[in-house]
This record gives C-alpha cells, structure tokens and sequence, in this order.
C-alpha cells in the first residue's frame, strides 16, 4: 500500500443517465494527482474532489507539448463487481511514452494503485447500460515555467475519469475510414510509437477534412512512401483476407494497442492464422478486387472493436462485407466485451477487479 491521501467531495455531481452518454464529455467526482520535482521524485499522491488547475502560463506542457497518456477501463459486471482489462500494460505503455518525451517513469505499483482506488471511490460513476464503462485517463503534464526547450523538472501526473458510450456516432455499426494522402502521423524514429499529444494534433487536420465528407477517421500510411497502412485515427487494424489475419507489424511508428495485443492472442488461440507484418495498401484494394478482402475492423481502448464497412482512396470507395459486421469481427467483439463485462471466462488472467466486496 502507497501513501494516497483521499479529500472527499462535499458536493456530489449529478451523474448522467446511461442512456445519454456519450465519449469523453462528462466527469466524475473526483481526480488523483502526484507532483514530481527533480531531485526528489515523485510526491503528495492525493485524489481531490475533480477540479480545475491553477497553472503558470509559462508551463513547457502549453508550449512544447512535454506530455503522455493512457487511456483504459472499468466495467461493471452483472454482479456489480467493478473491473479493468489488462491496466498493467497501460502502466507500462504509460513509461514506454515517458522515457521517449524525457519523462521521469512513474513508479507502476503506485499508478496502479491510483487508477484502482480513484475508481473504487468513484465506483458508482460506472455505468450499467450495455456497451457503456467507465473511461479512465491517466495523464503526465510538464509544468516547469520555462521557456528554453529542454525537459522539464517538474511534473504532474493525473487520473481523471469519464463515464462514457460508444467512440463513434455509428456505435458498433460499420464506420467509413478515408485513408489519407496528404498528411502522414508519424515515421520511424518519431513520436508515433508513444502515446503523447502532439501525435494527436497533428492528425486533427486531415481528420476534419474527411469528416466533412461523411467519414468517421482517417488510415494512416507510412511516412516515407505512402504505400503501407499503419494505423487508424484512433485504433490500430486489422484486415480479413482469404481466411487469415493481418495487421501492421509494430515498426515504431504505430501505437502498440493493448486492445490490438488481446485481439491477436484470441485470434491464435481460435487457430486462425495472424500475421503481423508490412501491408501494402495495393495488397488489401487488389484482395479487395479479387472478392478476397472478407472483413476489416480497428481496434483500440475508446473504439472497442469496430468494423470498417467501407474504405475510400483516390476518390473511389471499396465496399467491404456490404456494409455489414462480419462473422470474425463480431466474435472477436463479443469475446473481448464479453470478458471485459465478465459473461465470458477470461482465459488469460487479464482482469483485474476493483476492490471486490
Ligand atoms: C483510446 O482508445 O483509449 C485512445 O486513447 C484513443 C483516444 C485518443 C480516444
């Protein structure tokens, strides 16, 4: 046990209906914070009643983005049991992205704890419907007033937490993805494989330009020559072509999804073939020619497991599975959902419960 000190809310927010949730737009009660100075490490674990921060306006998180995230969370089961999927692996994505924006790591017993006990003090913020959870979103800012470019000195690193829906409008139904050919996320090298702000800003743009033309989020191809998939805005993906599974091998400068991680270990424990490794978008338009390309879906913590019903590139549209789910994407749905709500045995330990009762 760590040393969080609790300060109560004196005044309970009214929480949404689950009917009415949305992603991201509401939160709750409370939030946990940690300070971190140079020389001393990181102190004063504490969970406040949610608020607003006083900061300087010359902290180097507003001006050069010294930041990182996470994002997981907590289900509620039928029993009322409060659970997270597989929160270890965010912790450690979390100071995977720290030591690549010079970060000071934070200590993984302790953020562990924080998310645990953040959720249990909020635990009736965890919605009840179908489909909705409780989002958790850790989060470390530079707050050093200073305005050379150099790492901060000084940190703080946050939980704040929001009942929430489904990611997209279309809710599990197939969504459109435009792949994009103008703008690239990220190469080799960059910060594409860390989860930090900047990587998110950047793709804002080409973003609203295919929103505008009815598509939920962009594919992103490779930055050196526009021919390889990456990853979606907001998900990593997986193609279904003649009976086997690909997806983008991790080559530094896609996000390794920790929802992508389970989606490949439940594909080989069904004995279906999965490949991780380069795709050519020429692959997937050729298989998709040849009547091969069978099912395509994204995968991520906010989008659960969402099929993608149409790409559209050079001003064509490819048409995938007539616009309908498909048989593998909806098993890998229901068995992921399925062990996240607790309806289904969860075959590799990867639930963690919130304070059983
Ligand atoms: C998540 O899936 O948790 C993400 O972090 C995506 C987010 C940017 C909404």
């Amino acid at each position: 046990m760590h040393n969080i000190s609790i300060t109560q809310t004196k005044n309970n927010k009214q929480k949404p209906k689950d009917e009415a949730l949305v992603f991201g737009r509401q939160f709750t009660d409370h939030m946990f914070l940690m300070d971190y100075k140079e020389g001393e490490g990181w102190y004063d674990a504490r969970i406040v009643p949610y608020q607003p921060l006083e900061m300087d306006p010359a902290a180097m998180i507003f001006h050069y983005g010294q930041t990182v995230f996470e994002g997981l969370k907590a289900y509620r089961t039928k029993d009322d049991t409060i659970q997270l999927f597989r929160p270890e692996e965010n912790v450690k994505r979390l100071n995977r992205s720290n030591a690549r924006m010079c970060i000071p790591e934070v200590d993984e017993d302790i953020a562990l704890e924080a998310i645990k006990t953040l959720v249990d003090l909020d635990r009736d913020w965890v919605p009840h419907k179908e489909g909705t959870s409780l989002y958790i979103r850790p989060f470390v800012i530079a707050t050093e007033p200073y305005l050379g470019v150099s790492a901060s000195k000084t940190y703080t690193f946050m939980i704040i937490l929001s009942p929430v829906g489904a990611y997209y409008d279309a809710g599990i139904d197939p969504v459109k993805i435009a792949v994009e050919n103008d703008y690239i996320r990220a190469v080799k090298g960059g910060t594409g494989e860390a989860k930090t702000a900047g990587n998110y800003a950047g793709s804002m743009i080409a973003q609203e330009n295919v929103a505008k033309k009815g598509y939920a989020q962009v594919l992103w191809l490779d930055g050196h020559e526009k021919k390889y998939i990456e990853e979606v805005g907001s998900m990593n993906v997986f193609f279904k072509i003649d009976g086997k599974v690909i997806t983008p091998h991790l080559s530094g400068s896609i996000l390794p999804g920790v929802t992508r991680k389970s989606v490949i270990q439940l594909l080989m424990d069904w004995g279906i073939e999965v490949q991780e490794r380069p795709i050519l978008l020429s692959e997937v338009l050729t298989a998709h020619a040849n009547g091969l390309l069978e099912e395509a879906f994204g995968s991520g913590t906010a989008a659960v497991i969402s099929p993608i019903g149409e790409l559209f590139y050079n001003e064509t549209s490819y048409v995938i599975n007539n616009h309908q789910t498909g048989a593998l994407s909806k098993r890998v749905y229901d068995t992921l959902t399925g062990i996240q709500y607790g309806t289904i045995v969860d075959p590799h330990d990867w639930i963690v419960k919130v304070n059983p009762k």
